[in-house]
This record gives structure tokens, sequence and C-alpha cells, in this order.
């Protein structure tokens, strides 16, 4: 399963904020926006990603990324030079998709919480068909909205509908199997004159074979578009933070939790960030799993001396 990454948009409702700095690149609390839906495929265990931007912030993402090496990754970008609408991400990564199957995720979706971890990896195993992820919200109308039977099978999704039949709206991760590079291909602009995902979907659906994950109650989704939203992100990240002793989508760690690198890797990522708090807390996590490795070679020295001891006197 490959991903791609799509923040080819220009972040208008963000203005001035967007003038020069990429939306996708502006803070959430103390890292980019970016590094969020990054985490998400790192936690689907997916590591070769494509990151489509514009022509202009292209330079940007890969002063961040550069290879993706540094997380055990493989990272590759591309221009799309005509914002042509999310479903034209399949024609820009043709080449990169190849033969394999592609979960696609938005650029300003921040998905966190520990019961989508299992439906994440889950869906990297996708076979055949599609496979999207819904949340309840209050007003599904700025949504795709999904309805579905009690299968989980998909019977309908809508673009932000003026009368919602549901109010589970569509978030902004997809997994489809090769054929979406076929199926984008074929669809028309809609009235606003985009290639709309929710089309791609809806080809899935009449083939019945797409199935919708709803995510948890504990699931925190937000779709970072308005300064309310990019505020209210902030404040959820640093409160978690805070409580909590993890960081949200602290991206070498997310790596090395997911065995892309080992704790050598991820300690060598900390020089250039020590300063910050979040080198800080890439420090003490690299601590600590040094002290997890010594205690778990005690353990096996413990071990291995009482077997010997036994061996010994059982000759
Ligand atoms: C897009 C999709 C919509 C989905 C939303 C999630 O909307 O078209 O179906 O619910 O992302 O973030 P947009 O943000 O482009 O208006």
């Amino acid at each position: 399963m490959k991903g791609i990454i799509l923040v080819a948009g220009n972040g208008t409702r963000l203005a001035p904020l967007t003038f020069s700095v990429s939306k996708p690149l502006l803070p959430v609390y103390d890292k980019p926006m970016i590094y969020y839906p990054l985490t998400t495929l790192i936690q689907a265990g997916i590591k070769d990603v494509l990151i489509i931007t514009n022509a202009k912030d292209k330079q940007k993402f890969e002063t961040l990324f550069g290879t993706g090496a540094e997380l055990g990754m493989n990272i590759s970008y591309e221009v799309q030079h005509v914002q042509r609408g999310i479903a034209d991400a399949f024609m820009v990564g043709e080449k990169f998709i190849g033969n394999d199957n592609v979960c696609l995720i938005l650029g300003d979706n921040i998905y966190h919480g520990d019961s989508m971890l299992p439906q994440l990896k889950a869906s990297a195993r996708l076979q055949n068909g599609a496979e999207i992820y819904g949340y309840h919200v209050a007003d599904p109308r700025r949504f795709g909205v999904a309805v579905f039977d009690q299968n989980k099978n998909v019977t309908a999704v809508e673009e932000k509908p003026a009368e919602p039949k549901s109010n589970l709206a569509v978030t902004g991760l997809y997994f489809f199997d090769n054929s979406v590079v076929e199926i984008a291909k074929h669809i028309q602009p809609s009235k606003r004159g985009e290639l709309e995902i929710t089309d791609v979907i809806n080809e899935y659906i009449k083939r019945g074979n797409c199935k919708l994950n709803e995510l948890g109650k504990d699931v925190i989704w937000m779709d970072v578009g308005t300064f309310q939203s990019l505020n209210k992100a902030s404040s959820l990240v640093e409160t978690l933070q805070n409580v909590t002793s993890k960081y949200v989508a602290c991206i070498e760690e997310q790596a090395f939790d997911a065995g892309f690198i080992n704790n050598k890797q991820l300690g060598n990522t900390i020089e250039k960030q020590k300063k910050s708090d979040y080198g800080k807390y890439l420090e003490s996590v690299y601590n600590a799993n040094c002290q997890a490795q010594k205690e778990a070679q005690n353990i096996t020295e413990h071990f291995l001396d009482k077997y010997q001891n036994q061996s010994t006197k059982l000759r």
C-alpha cells in the first residue's frame, strides 16, 4: 500500500496567513500541520509516500522531509499544476502508484486516537474495493456525507448536501485498490468544476465495493481549514501533550514505533532540533528506549546465566 498526502491547495480561507506560507506548513501547536497526516500514514504502516504540492511550495516540503530516509521512509514529491480537485491526485500520482493500492490523506486532516490504529492497519491490507472513514459531526453539510447499511457497506455518499441523510461526515482519509486510477480518469468535473473524490467513491459504491470504518468516540478528527479550527487544533494538541506523557504526531517517534527506524536512527534526528521542546521530548524518548533495551538485555543475560548454571549442574 502506497500513500499520498495532498497539500496542493492555496489555503485561501486562511489568508493572509497563507500568502507566503503554505497551509500544511502552518503550525498546529508546535509542529507543521503536515506532520499530523504523515503520522496517520506511518500508523497505517505505509512507508512509500508521495506529497502532491503546488509548484511554488514543492521545495519547502523537500526541505522539510528530504527523501524520508531519516524516518526510514521513501518520500517523493509531485506538482499538481492545475487544481482540478482531490480525485486528480490519482492522475498526478499515477506513476508513483504503479500497480499498488493506495491510501490518500488530505494535508489538513488531523486524526488522533488509539482505537483507530487497528482499523488503519487493517485498511492498509485492503485487497480490493475501497474503504473510507466516517465521523459523526454536528454540521454534516460542510462535508461529504455517507449512508451505509448494517454490514458497513456504504450505500451513498453526497458532497456537501443541503439536506444530509446522516450526520456521518466522510473524512479525508481513503483507501483504494489500484483501479482508482482508471476510475478517476473517467469522472467528470462537478458543478464547482472539480474532480470530486465523492464521485470516485460513488463508482466503488456502484460496484458494491465500498466499506465504511466508523471512527470511535475517543477519536479526534479535525479538518483544519479555518482560523477557528486551526486554533482549536493547536490548543487541543497542547492540552493532550500536557496531560499525557506522549507527544501527538512526533514523526520520528512514530517511525520508531512502526519499526521503520531503530533507536540509534531516532537518536540521530535529535541534534538539529535539540533546543526546542520537541527535540527535548525526542531525547527523552531516545533515553527511555535505551533504558528499556538495557533492561531487556539484563533479563536475557539473567536467564542465560540461570540456564547455563542448570545445564552445568545436570552434567
Ligand atoms: C473534502 C471532500 C469532502 C470531505 C472533506 C474532508 O472537502 O470533498 O468529501 O468530507 O474534504 O475534509 P473540501 O475540504 O475539499 O471542501
